[in-house]
């Protein structure tokens, strides 16, 4: 029996399918394309990223930063994420103590400071227009692909339709799909519609689909004890409008 792989996405570092290179991170080609340009021209501004989760965020700007400093990464890269305090006191003391720290790096290359989640930064954070990179949620086809890399070289059975589940659960959210397929992996041992939709716990899309038919169909009283049914199971409101919508 296959060994079950080490957590994908749960953990800040040590993802064992977060991309490593620019390159490998797929959707959102506008700022793929810009991050490439800035890692060719070794011309690093500052930039904001900003998008839903699990897009690659995250995974891009780590990237970048591997990509333009290299061996030098530990040294010359400043990472804070919402685990850390970053308060006014961070920003006078850690900032401004890897800002006076002498690094010496190759010519053109500058120290880079990554503020992860900055959204929860205590300290305001002034930007233009033009150095926003706006991130948006990942195709079905783009969260398939990856999907797929993971599932072949994982040896993972499964069946198209359970994959083409577990994206329809993801939402657009990489993270969460890879985070799905890794618990579908470890309790069941195979990825198909029903072990996804247990594991994910949604209202099961064919049960939610039927209930639109009556509608259609004009059986009112049909659609309703459908809805009976899944109120009773324990779903909540906001699970059922969610998978209806
Ligand atoms: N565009 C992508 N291409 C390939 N893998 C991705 C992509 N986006 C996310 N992933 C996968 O999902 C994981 C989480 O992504 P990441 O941490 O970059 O999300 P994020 O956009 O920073 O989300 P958050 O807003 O929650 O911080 C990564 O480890 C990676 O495996
Ligand atoms: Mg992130």
């Amino acid at each position: 029996m296959a060994t079950p792989f080490t957590p994908l996405t749960n953990t800040k570092h040590g993802e064992k399918y977060r991309p490593i290179k620019v390159s490998d991170i797929v959707g959102n080609e506008d700022a793929g394309y810009r991050l490439q340009v800035i890692a060719r021209d070794r011309n690093m501004p500052n930039l904001i990223l900003s998008g839903p989760s699990g897009t690659g965020k995250t995974t891009s700007i780590l990237a970048l930063a591997h990509e333009l400093l290299g061996a030098n990464y530990r040294e010359a890269v400043l990472e804070l994420n919402a685990s850390d305090d970053r308060g006014i006191d961070v920003v006078r003391n850690k900032i401004k103590m890897f800002a006076q720290k002498k690094v010496t790096l190759p010519p053109g290359r500058h120290k880079v400071i990554i503020l992860d989640e900055a959204d929860r930064c205590t300290v305001s954070i002034e930007t233009d227009d033009g150095n926003l990179l706006k991130f948006h949620t990942l195709s079905d086809h783009e969260i398939l692909g990856r999907l797929m890399v993971v599932v072949e070289a994982e040896k993972v059975p499964y069946v198209p339709e359970g994959l083409e589940a577990i994206i329809f659960t993801a939402d657009g959210d990489m993270r969460q799909a890879l985070n799905n397929l890794q618990a579908i992996y470890s309790g069941f041992r195979f990825v198909n519609q029903e072990n996804v939709f247990k594991v994910c716990n949604q209202p099961h899309p064919l049960h939610v689909k039927n209930m639109v038919k009556h509608v259609l169909e004009g059986k009112f009283d049909d659609a309703c004890s459908g809805l009976k049914q899944l109120y009773d199971l324990g779903y909540s409101p906001t699970d059922i409008i969610t998978t209806l919508f």
